[in-house]
């Protein structure tokens, strides 16, 4: 039997000190058809270990319909680590932050009533306790001392950040051993004494998440914990980006000597990310500490190995620090292929917005209230009798908000620029549109219901009697005649064989790409991602069809495939 274990200052691997050298890869970001290729470029850069999430609402958006199959086959991911011959650590969450949406929680979850999230509350526990012990029978037979590969196993995620609940993280632990996982417990936080005093639990491994400085978070971690082997399991080698904003980079050289520092150190290190992938379909997250902000469909991360797979520069530089503390396989740098460029027109087939139907409610219904996992609902109301114009007010809009007076567009509110009201002009029918852009992962705003939110005023008279009408995205097509710029496109293409490509959505505005009934993901005119990665698995010889739901209005009804991704301006 293979141990792994925690020493006197180093972790033990049958009792040999062993440096954890890995790289976060989360299958659920990533094609199935794709997961030995990342995998095995990740251990051309010397890793030895893979790092994983598990993503709660991907195995469960609905409630008691538990998948873990195809995108979900986190067995099937953890073996191929194991055939690459390397370990692999395992971070169940529950919650998992990620910049995943809702940070891995199920929206059933945190749309019971009453619930605690995040702590121990009943129920809250109890459908934790049902999840973990369904994430553990994968992984228990997996671990290193049962002759599988799994030599780690986290503890909910940078709690301390959160909470200081430490009968929830008992609990926690309790349901893990019991559920038959021996190897290692640990905990991540940001290395601030607060933070690591409330995350953590004299029984768990403490460790690090920081991508600079990496000398003095260390020492702050030790003063923390006296002995045991020193980790890293986070070093953020990049960002994320969000809606709006440049697209985020680190400097090789800069971020190669903090890993280096790091494991001349003696440390453990996870690096996140090794591998970013896509956000497909909408999978993003989203950060509100003050301003709303969605993460993009890229989630690249500026990682070693880039979304669509290929070793940057920045794989390399990491490759030759760790041939210092470790063996490395033998690689050849190569640049990054082109992918093929053609032009694809697209026709358009008039608006796909459903009419409005369903219950009449006082105030307009909640995503969560209607059931809802997609990301559009239409909105309605008869509006009473007025002169000239008036104020219509929302207590909340979340996120963003396409508002129509008898069918024709008066305006649109974004919760991320805090707006919430608009002068309409009379008329008799509102219709207002609005888009879930991605639930809040961090912080107090986790589980924030979406939609409408907290009623409407017209000029301070509350504004009742709505309908709420979920968009189904997949039978959105050929619905009436366009009037409002909103337009369902479509093309098709031929391809001699599969191939990775880049897909320009400058030519559009705001909307949702399907390629084969596959789900992209979103793209927005805004900046800072320009293309859509479109996975060679998605795609087939012969001919290809593309499906673009476009929200506002796109300016030329084409699709670019172009060479080379471009994910945004960098900061100057
Ligand atoms: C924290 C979280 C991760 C991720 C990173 C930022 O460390 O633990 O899940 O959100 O921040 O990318």
């Amino acid at each position: 039997m293979t141990t792994f274990t925690i020493g006197e200052t180093d972790f033990l691997l049958d009792g040999e000190p062993f440096q954890v050298i890995s790289g976060t890869l989360h299958y659920f970001r990533i094609h199935p058809e794709h997961w030995a290729d990342r995998i095995r470029t990740a251990k051309a850069m010397g890793l030895n270990t893979i790092e994983t999430y598990v993503a709660w609402n991907a195995h469960e958006p609905v409630r008691g319909e538990w998948d873990a199959t195809g995108w979900n086959d986190l067995g099937r991911f953890l073996d191929l680590v194991a055939a690459e011959g390397l370990h692999a650590i395992v971070r169940p969450g529950p919650y998992i932050c990620a910049e995943w949406h809702n940070g891995g929680l199920p929206v059933w979850l945190t749309s019971t009533p009453g619930i605690g999230l995040r702590r121990s509350e009943p129920q809250y526990l109890a459908a934790v306790t049902e999840y973990l012990e369904r994430v553990y029978e994968i992984v228990a037979p997996r671990q290193i001392d049962r002759g599988g590969t799994v030599v780690l196993v986290q503890i909910e995620n940078e709690y301390g950040a959160y909470g200081s609940d430490k009968d929830y993280l008992r609990e926690l632990v309790r349901v893990t051993r019991d559920a038959g996982i021996t190897v290692p417990l640990t905990t991540v936080d940001q290395p601030m004494p607060w933070m690591l005093e409330n995350g953590s639990l004299p029984e768990l491994h403490l460790t690090g998440s920081f991508g600079s400085r990496s000398a003095e978070r260390l020492e702050t971690l030790r003063e923390h914990q006296p002995t045991g082997p020193l980790m890293c399991s986070e070093f953020w080698d990049g960002w994320f980006d969000w809606w709006g904003s440049i697209h985020h980079t680190t400097d090789p050289a800069a971020s190669a000597h903090d890993l280096d520092v790091l494991l001349a150190a003696g440390a453990s290190v996870n690096i996140y990310m090794v591998h970013g992938g896509t956000n497909f379909g909408t999978t993003n997250g989203a950060n509100d500490k003050g301003r709303f902000d969605p993460i993009v469909t890229s989630y690249d991360y500026d990682a070693p190995i880039d979304e669509a797979g290929h070793p940057t520069a920045k794989f390399h530089a990491f490759r030759d620090v760790i041939a210092k503390y470790a063996p490395v396989p033998e690689v050849a740098p190569r640049a990054r292929p082109d992918a093929p460029t053609f032009d694809v027109a697209l026709s358009g087939e008039g608006d796909w917005m459903p009419a409005s139907s369903g219950a009449v409610s006082d105030d307009p219904a909640t995503f969560e209230e209607l059931g809802y996992l997609g990301p559009l609902v239409r909105y309605d109301v008869d509006l009473p009798a007025f002169d000239g114009r008036a104020v219509l007010a929302f207590a909340e809009v979340r996120d963003l908000a396409w508002v129509h007076v008898d069918g024709v567009p008066v305006g649109r509110l974004s919760r991320t620029l805090h707006e919430r009201a608009l002068a309409v002009p009379e008329g008799t029918r509102l219709t207002v549109l609005v888009e879930d852009q991605g639930r809040v992962n961090y912080g107090h705003r986790l589980g924030e219901a979406k939609g409408l939110i907290g009623g409407a005023t017209l000029d301070g008279a509350p504004l009742t009697g709505w309908t709420a009408t979920p968009v189904d995205l997949a039978s959105a097509a050929g619905t009436g005649a366009g009037t409002t710029g909103r337009s369902l496109l479509r093309g098709t293409f031929d391809l001699d064989a599969p191939a990775d490509l880049f897909l320009d959505t400058a030519a559009w505005g705001k909307g949702f790409a399907f390629v084969n009934g596959f789900f992209l993901g979103r793209y927005w005119r805004s900046v800072p991602q320009r293309t859509l990665y479109v996975p060679a698995p998605v795609l087939r010889a012969g001919a290809n069809e593309i499906v673009v739901l476009e929200l506002e209005q796109a300016v030329e009804p084409v699709v670019r495939f172009v060479a080379q991704p471009s994910l945004g301006q960098l900061e100057e």
